[in-house]
């Protein structure tokens, strides 16, 4: 194992990358630390670069200017854009999939073909190009029924329909261009039921190391109501009430068979493979993959792991990644999103934040930044639908929830909403 420093860029501006930010910094292989374009919490840890993240052209020239050893890419657009390729191509390390692989997040159509396959679970679909024959099926099939737009669309592209109504108009809304060119193909998928799991590995391609399990809040209201969100409060890990040792066994079985399917088929999946799952009654089932670590759950999941980062993401690309090089810490850790009134609608910004400091004094509290800035005055202000990650880890779920909650009392800003249910559902 070498022990000389490594300079790292990350991309990336949300609580995901501040969490992965804070984990790197902890690395004694750490060396210099750049963040693009990073936000009001990143930018005291690392120093901010003004770059062009889904240029790949414009990511590899900054970083061998700058002498960078590892390049790491929080969010998918980068990736689908190639610029993993380029980092690589220009002799760098990068944690993160080429676009070949990332497009298992890239195009629906494309990682529902590689599960058919691959042999692995997931609900059936058919896919259109033609708005009228998609809507002819729709009315065939009937509600509940799911509409994807089959590209990357920011987390909204997805339509669970309970009625035919809605279904119909989730058809017209992709085909009308609404999500851009995410909306050309359309996939129509049967409902799955069941509670959601989320479990990330990572891979260097051959071997893949499963993280800790998360389960996120997707929806913007108590009781799961509202609108679907980025993501409104996370814990980990899952108890086995809720994902039995079968179970998890089962997802991890279905990661590793999708990254042998893609290696034989001459694409080499490196970096964080993230899998959605529904725990039916038959078994998990895939919801999507993403090709890249989850936010909020990296929030979790990151502060329970033992694990030189940058060790293991340099391994990743090497293709030397090595199991016993992680574990885990028997904590709880939950995380609640505080958000900006109105999230995921319209919300207002440049809010004064307090009270951080205060919160972190707590035991086991860490407050991850997603959308925060430094104002031109000095003040931290909101600058986003997320605003902050309030996360806890403590030796039980139920202090780890309590102090999650303790500190978001302690945070103020005008127009702060949360979820005050987040983590019910793992106590029994
Ligand atoms: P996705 O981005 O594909 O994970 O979809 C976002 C959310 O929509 C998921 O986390 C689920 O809550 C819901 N969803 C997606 N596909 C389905 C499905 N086939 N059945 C039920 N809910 C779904
Ligand atoms: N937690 C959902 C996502 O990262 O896509």
């Amino acid at each position: 194992m070498s022990s000389t420093k490594v300079d790292i860029l990350l991309l990336g501006s949300g609580g995901r990358e501040h969490a992965l930010l804070a984990k790197l910094a902890e690395s004694p292989r750490a060396g210099r630390l750049f963040v693009a374009p990073g936000n009001g919490g990143m930018d005291v840890m690392a120093e901010p670069v003004d770059l062009d993240v889904e240029s790949p052209v414009e990511v590899a020239r900054w970083a061998r200017e700058m002498g960078i050893g590892l390049v790491v890419i929080g969010p998918e657009a980068p990736l689908v854009a190639g610029v993993a390729d380029a980092v690589r191509s220009a002799g760098i390390a990068c944690f993160g999939p080429n676009g070949d692989a990332a497009q298992m997040e890239g195009s629906k159509k494309f990682a529902k073909q590689v599960m058919a396959r691959a042999g692995v679970p997931t609900a059936a679909y058919r896919s259109f190009t033609d708005e009228e024959a998609c809507a002819a099926y729709v009315r065939q099939v009937g509600a509940p029924i799911v509409i994807k737009a089959d590209g990357l669309a920011a987390g909204k592209g997805v339509i669970v329909a309970s009625t035919l109504d809605e279904a119909l108009s989730g058809v017209r809304e992709c085909f009308s261009g609404a999500f851009g060119e995410a909306g050309a193909t359309v996939v129509v998928e049967e409902t799955l039921e069941g509670p959601e799991c989320s479990l990330l590995a990572l891979t260097d391609g051959t071997t893949v190391v499963p993280l800790a399990t998360a389960q996120d809040h997707k929806r913007a209201l108590d009781g799961d109501l509202g609108p679907n969100t980025g993501g409104m409060g996370v814990y980990s890990p899952v108890p086995s009430h809720l994902v039995s040792d079968e179970a998890l066994a089962a997802m991890v079985e279905i990661e590793r068979r999708v990254v042998s399917e893609l290696a034989s088929e001459g694409i080499t999946y490196s970096g964080c493979l993230y899998g959605g799952f529904m725990l039916t009654e038959e078994g998990p089932k895939v919801l999507e993959f993403n090709a890249r670590f989850g936010d909020p759950e990296t929030q979790v999941v990151l502060p329970r792991m033992k694990a030189d980062l940058v060790e293991v993401f340099l391994a990743c690309d090497a293709g030397t990644l090595d199991p016993e090089s992680i574990s885990w810490d028997d904590d709880w850790a939950v995380s609640v999103v505080l958000t900006s009134a109105g999230y995921p609608g319209h919300y207002e910004k440049g809010k004064v934040i307090t009270g951080i400091d205060r919160a972190e004094e707590l035991d086991g509290v860490t407050v991850y930044h997603a959308g925060t800035a430094v104002a031109a005055d000095g003040s931290l202000v909101t600058a986003g639908g997320r605003v902050l990650d309030v996360t806890a880890v403590a030796p039980t779920f139920e202090e780890a929830r309590a102090r999650a909650y303790q500190a978001c009392e302690l945070i103020d800003f005008d127009g702060k909403t949360y979820r005050s249910d987040i983590g019910l559902r793992a106590i029994r």
